[in-house]
């Protein structure tokens, strides 16, 4: 099994380039589903979870080619309304396909993706909007059956603003007759970037962005070219590293807008940062001021930045309080963290991390794709090398970290 070999104590000098957002790419790539025709995507980042979704696609009846960050993709014809059980189990987000093979087919059969290590994570709200659009939704051995012969515009409420929810359901609205209103619609970047896509290829989505998202059904959706936006998560974890390290960074390729909370608690913990046309230049000087995080839905702080922002933390001065309201148990990294000398205690829902000066370098084991992120960064301001093992989430949605942190003098090596 491939590991990371982390020497700690380096400071980071130079420029990055963040990939396109992971979070965008998956649905959007559902999205295509929604026509024959063919769809170019730009900046499409080089991820584990990209090829489940193209396989997750071409066992569909689809074709995914990729051409360095482009990616071509034709759904012509639609051969099989199943995917597997081994792909929904390797990436909950195959539930993307719900929503466009229903608007398409009219028939979707997926094997119930279960749970994972941040949660019991239920699809509840997809299942609950999904009928509402008058789909008809069966158990059957393990798998999810749902079928609509005609999909029917309503006014769907979500209990909670789920981003996944909002996809679906968008997705399988866009093609349905009459208008569908999502009501406490999730407002992430990502969603906005899903509709744009949509309405690209003729969709007539508005209000993406906002919490009420008006969607008007059309006859049919053609193919188009699209760029797929900067992935903030990467952008902020190569921010929390540029400053919890110290040195000067440029992150290149971001949107300003959708750091706001990141940078907000940046500023508060005394992180020197600038905002320039290329993208945000970190001054980083490695130790700062403890401050508490509470995660939220956008554009409250992300729940994917609460693992790397908790590493940085580990080292502040004074006490921080790190709450996560979104996943009910994302604190799966604390476990190793403090193998690593850190100084926290988990009361509930919440963190409570004591700063300490220095720490030391360990084995650690990453147990999801964000706490992946922040053992890299732990293992970056620790005392000697550490090796974090089970990688492969790390390369679920985080395009050639270690190559890139290499290029800005970080050592890390991967091996077999
Ligand atoms: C997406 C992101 C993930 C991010 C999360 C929150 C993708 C591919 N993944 O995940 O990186 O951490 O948003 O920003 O975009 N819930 C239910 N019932 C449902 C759906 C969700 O109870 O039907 C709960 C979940 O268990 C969780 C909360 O709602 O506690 C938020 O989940 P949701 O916003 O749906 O996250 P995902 O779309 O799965």
């Amino acid at each position: 099994m491939a590991k990371l070999l982390v020497t700690g104590g380096k400071e980071l000098e130079g420029t990055v380039n963040v990939s396109g957002a992971k979070n965008a790419i998956l649905p959007i790539l559902a999205a295509s589903l929604l026509t024959s025709d063919k769809i170019v995507l730009d900046e499409a980042p080089d991820l584990l979870d990209v090829d489940v979704m193209s396989q997750v696609i071409e066992c569909l009846g689809g074709k995914v080619k990729r051409n360095g960050k482009r990616l071509h993709v034709v759904n012509k014809q639609i051969k099989s309304i199943e995917t597997p059980f081994d792909l929904i189990s390797k990436m909950r987000a195959s539930i993307f396909i719900m929503g466009p093979m229903l608007a398409r087919t009219g028939r979707v059969r997926i094997s119930h993706p279960g749970g994972c290590a941040i949660g019991s994570r239920p699809i509840n709200f997809h299942l609950k909007g999904l009928e509402c659009l008058g789909a008809q939704v069966r158990m059957d051995h393990g798998f999810l059956d749902v079928s609509a012969p005609k999909l029917k515009g309503a006014r769907i409420y979500l209990d909670f603003p789920s981003v996944g929810a909002t996809e679906n359901i968008m997705m399988a609205a866009c093609c349905a007759e009459g208008t569908t209103l999502i009501e406490n619609a999730a407002q992430e970047p990502e969603i906005v970037d899903l509709a744009n896509f949509i309405n690209e290829m003729g969709g007539k989505i508005k209000g993406a962005g906002t919490n009420i998202i008006h969607i008007e059904g059309v006859k049919e959706l053609h193919g188009t070219s699209h760029t797929i936006i900067p992935d903030r998560i990467e952008a902020g974890t190569f921010i929390l590293m540029a400053a919890a390290c110290g040195g000067e960074v440029l992150v290149r390729n971001v949107i300003p807008a959708h750091l706001k909370p990141l940078l907000a608690k940046l500023n508060e913990a005394g992180v020197i940062y600038k905002e320039e046309d290329e993208g945000i230049r970190v001054m980083g000087k490695g130790c700062y001021n403890a401050v508490d995080i509470k995660t939220q839905v956008h554009p409250g702080f992300p729940t994917d930045l609460q693992a790397p922002a908790l590493a940085m933390l580990t080292k502040a001065n004074g006490t921080a309080v790190v709450t996560e309201t979104v996943f009910e148990n994302r604190f799966m990294h604390v476990d190793e963290l403090k193998r690593m000398g850190a100084n926290i205690k988990i009361e509930g829902r919440s963190a409570i991390v004591q700063g300490i000066d220095n720490m030391y370098a360990a084995t650690v084991v990453a147990s999801d794709l964000r706490a992946g992120a922040a053992l890299i960064l732990a293992a970056l301001i620790a005392n000697g090398t550490s090796e974090i093992r089970e990688i492969h989430h790390i390369e679920r949605g985080y395009d050639n970290l270690d190559g890139k942190l290499r290029g800005l003098g970080a050592e890390i090596n991967k091996v077999d």
